[in-house]
């Protein structure tokens, strides 16, 4: 009895004592942990990450290519510049970290993010709180299993609008200027994809008569096919900077031979092959700040030769896919340039000089004009096989609210809509005669970092 009385108050001693040391310890860590991170407003923290579900890695070349320089590989710091791989990173809210990144401490030596696409800063977010933690916890970044989420059953949205629920191939929607609701209506929902395991059974849905079987897997970020004259299908792996060639179907639907074309590219994305016709010479590729072409003959699996620069094009973060396209006589080259931000104007900020455009070289690279312009983000260009005509793909603004602005697919007269609106002849001459506020009476301005 006495025995355990004696050892009851020595354990009470102890644990007294080590609520003493823990709350000396502990106070200056729960002042750090109530105060906000570098004075972060009470929104910043509570700011939901809508990429929470992004694997971290995937703000790994983000981070290398923007914070490592002065915060270290491993957010080990340098110099005067903090370590990133600490607990006071780890305890900040994801949306404080997203704040402060966003504002720099520019008079501190930190700059300001704010110009990257938000997606990138995300990313960055989610890959800074893994610094310093071991490369197994790191690497456990499994794609989320299938969410059950409520959108499952959700109302069926009004038509004509539809959603992955609804649709089908074979099946279309008349979509008018009527349907579409007034900007700001409600806010832009930022649902981006998330990559999740696939469901079993998910498998893409064909007309009667097609079938869909996995040609190739394992690729990292293939962005672009395009087929060579001689049926080779070229591929640009564009996170990597490869360009792949693929040969052939065996029986059961696999590559019969594959090759790297060339590598070392800066996120290729356009492939076109030169002269137009059943015997090109030239492999042409679209890095995102250049065009540069390989030596090729028909049948080739591997560059001939090095890569010859053949011009530069504005290149960037946001936006910086490069199609390319030849006219039928090969004459001219055309080439898609997006935007830098959502919305801006080459007026008030150079850096959308040439952007927001598809430009015309020769395609020796000199000679470069502006041949279509306002045109946000034309990602993929095509030639109308039986006229000739360019056509492009667009990714039309964010940030208007859901529903809002129509993404596009444009050709002939339509890529000079501009043209038309103002009446007026399309290139730099014409674009310096059409002032700012004629445009911003066509195209409202409003700054949105773009997704
Ligand atoms: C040109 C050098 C430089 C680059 C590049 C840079 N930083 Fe910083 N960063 C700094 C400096 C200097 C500070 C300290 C500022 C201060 O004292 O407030 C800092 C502070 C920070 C902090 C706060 C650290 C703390 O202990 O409170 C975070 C978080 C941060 N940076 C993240 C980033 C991220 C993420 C990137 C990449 C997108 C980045 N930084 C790129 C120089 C840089």
């Amino acid at each position: 009895m006495e025995e355990s009385l004696k050892a009851s108050i020595r354990i009470v001693t102890v644990l007294l004592a080590t609520l003493a040391v823990a709350t000396f310890v502990i106070t200056p860590w729960i002042a750090a942990q109530n105060s906000n991170f570098h004075n972060a407003p009470a929104s910043a923290k509570q700011m939901k990450n809508p990429y929470e579900a992004q694997p971290p890695e995937a703000g790994k070349s983000l981070y290398h290519l923007r914070c490592a320089r002065c915060h270290g590989e491993n957010g080990e710091g340098s110099g005067n510049i903090p370590p990133l791989a600490q607990e006071k990173i780890k305890a900040a809210t994801p949306g404080e970290l997203f704040w402060f990144i966003t504002q720099g401490d520019v008079n501190n030596g930190m700059p300001s993010w704010a110009t990257l696409p938000q997606r990138q800063r995300w990313l960055i977010v989610n890959y800074a709180k893994t610094l310093g933690l071991p490369q197994s916890v790191r690497a456990n970044s499994k794609p989320a299993a299938p969410e059950k989420s409520a959108r499952l059953s959700a109302p069926p949205p009004r038509a004509p609008f539809t959603d992955y629920r609804y649709e089908k191939p074979g099946q279309s929607r008349k979509i008018t200027l009527k349907d579409l609701p007034a900007p700001f209506a409600t806010p832009s929902a930022p649902n981006g994809p998330k990559v999740v395991a696939r469901p079993e059974g998910a498998w893409p849905q064909v007309p009667a008569g097609f079938k869909v079987e996995e040609y190739i897997a394992g690729l990292d970020g293939p962005r672009m096919i395009r087929t060579a004259p001689n049926g080779d299908f070229f591929v640009s792996e564009s996170k990597i900077g490869d360009i792949r060639v693929f040969r052939g179907i065996t029986t059961s639907g696999k590559a019969e031979q594959m090759a790297v074309f060339a590598s070392g590219l800066n996120r290729p994305f356009g492939i076109n092959f030169y002269p137009p016709g059943p015997n090109p010479q030239w492999v042409y590729v679209g890095n995102t700040d250049s065009i540069v072409r390989f030596p090729y003959q028909s049948g080739d699996l591997q560059a001939r030769g090095p890569a010859e620069h053949i011009a530069d094009v504005p290149g960037g973060d946001s936006h910086w896919t490069r199609d390319i396209q030849f006219s039928p006589d090969g004459k001219k080259m055309f080439v898609s340039v997006g935007s830098a931000s959502n919305v801006d104007d080459p007026d008030v900020t150079p850096g959308e000089k040439n952007r927001a455009d598809v430009l015309e070289l020769n395609p020796d690279g000199s000679e470069m004009r502006v041949f279509a312009y306002g045109i946000r983000n034309c990602v993929g260009l095509a030639l109308n096989s039986k006229t000739g005509e360019l056509w492009c793909s667009v990714n039309e603004r964010d940030g208007l609210g859901d529903n809002l602005v129509p993404d596009y697919i444009a050709g002939g007269w339509l890529l000079r809509l501009d043209m038309v609106v103002h009446g007026q002849p399309s290139g730099p001459a014409a674009r310096r005669k059409t002032s700012r506020a004629e445009r911003q009476s066509h195209y409202p301005r409003r700054d949105f970092a773009s997704a």
